[in-house]
């Protein structure tokens, strides 16, 4: 059968594909990202084996746990983000083909430089706000180093062990709340998440620099990064895979934005000052609308990426109690595409979800003369 994805259900596994569901499959390292599909990858490989592609975009990448499984696939695949930070990471693990950071460099980047005078701008705009003042200096130095990194593939690893490690020591590995107290307080606890909140950012660092290292390979075909609005992408794709922010049925979506701008901030350090509102207590950045945050705009938004990618085979995925409904994506899609076929995929195995009542989905839709070889 032509251009089969490589992985079949039931564990078997299959040459130049080896992962099993379920099971951490990949060399695509661990995250903490909210939404991450990086456990659900082989499943959604699983439902687009018998689809005939060769270029596939993943437009809302993240963390490009989903672009990655493309890659090992051997597809031509681009990476989009909206957020520079998540395409800092596609950088270093989807289009990055051979450059790893080695040793001498890594601990160049984490001293500092013999006279170079640093600015301390994270040390005096977030003091008591996310980490210690150890840890904000620690930051501005690593961060300013890693700035100069000229080969952009491991200046994008660097970025990258850095964004783990700073997700990793945060409650609940999110920027939104200005919160270090709950790290600091004495009081006694139920969890260990202190200890991994606690552990030096270098410790953390060097760990997820070498799993950084680790994640990268050449898969004979090239791959790219982006970072832009779904809309702005430029291109034709035979598939378009789908993970835009998850909105619940109350009507409250994930914002990307706020939940990561320190991630952000990190990403344009030189411009970070320009970008913040200092009015909030927590130093996010100036807010920017979204479609996909707002019950009333979002059908609308799903609507025109739907359109924009008419062309492509379209995979969404989505989840069982979000806003629009299933029926309601599946009806949307059907206006453009022949053929919408639903997959569910339970229990939900979500990183970070509380909700396990929901039920992950991968909507397809296609043509059928064209795209399926099935
Ligand atoms: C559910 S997450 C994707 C998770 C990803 N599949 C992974 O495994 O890490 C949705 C992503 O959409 C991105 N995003 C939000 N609005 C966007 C837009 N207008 N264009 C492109 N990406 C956008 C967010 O930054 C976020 O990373």
């Amino acid at each position: 059968m032509a251009n089969r994805t490589g992985y079949r259900e039931g564990g078997q596994l299959i040459e130049g594909f080896p992962f099993d569901v379920g099971a951490p499959w990949t060399t695509m390292p661990p995250t903490r990202y909210q939404g991450s599909k990086r456990r659900l990858a082989a499943w959604i490989m699983d439902c687009l084996a018998d689809y005939d592609f060769r270029t596939v975009l993943d437009a809302f990448a993240g963390t490009g746990s989903v672009a990655y499984a493309f890659k090992h696939a051997g597809k031509a695949v681009t990476c989009n983000d909206l957020l520079a930070f998540n395409h800092q990471i596609g950088l270093a693990l989807v289009e990055n083909k051979a450059e790893q950071l080695p040793h001498d460099q890594l601990e160049t980047l984490l001293a500092p430089g013999d006279g170079r005078v640093y600015d301390d701008f994270i040390a005096r705009t977030f003091e008591g706000i996310y980490f210690t003042a150890a840890e904000n200096r620690w930051l501005d130095v690593v961060v300013q180093n890693l700035t100069d990194v000229p080969c952009r593939h491991r200046r994008a690893l660097g970025f990258f062990a850095v964004y783990q490690a700073a997700m990793a020591k945060r409650p609940y590995n999110l920027f939104h709340r200005r919160n270090l107290y709950m790290r600091t307080a004495d009081v006694a606890r139920s969890f260990g998440n202190k200890v991994t909140w606690d552990r030096p950012f270098e410790d953390h660092f060097r760990c997820f620099a070498n799993q950084g290292n680790q994640a990268v390979f050449d898969s004979g075909t090239a791959c790219v990064s982006t970072c832009g609005d779904v809309l702005d992408i430029a291109g034709t794709f035979d598939l378009v895979y789908l993970d835009p922010p998850y909105m619940n049925s109350k009507g409250v979506g994930v914002d990307y934005h706020h939940f990561y701008h320190f991630l952000e901030g990190l990403t344009a350090y030189r411009h970070w000052g320009e970008r913040i509102d200092h009015r909030s207590p927590h130093r996010r950045l100036h807010a920017v609308p979204s479609p996909w945050t707002k019950p009333g705009e979002i059908h609308r938004a799903f609507e025109r990426v739907f359109e924009r990618f008419s062309e492509s085979i379209v995979a969404v995925s989505y989840r069982s109690d979000g806003i629009p409904s299933v029926e309601e994506l599946a009806d949307m899609l059907h206006r453009f595409k022949g053929r919408v076929t639903c997959h569910t995929c339970q229990p939900s195995p979500y990183a970070l979800s509380k909700n396990r009542g929901t039920r992950e989905v991968l909507l397809i839709g296609s043509d059928h003369r064209s795209n399926s070889v099935r």
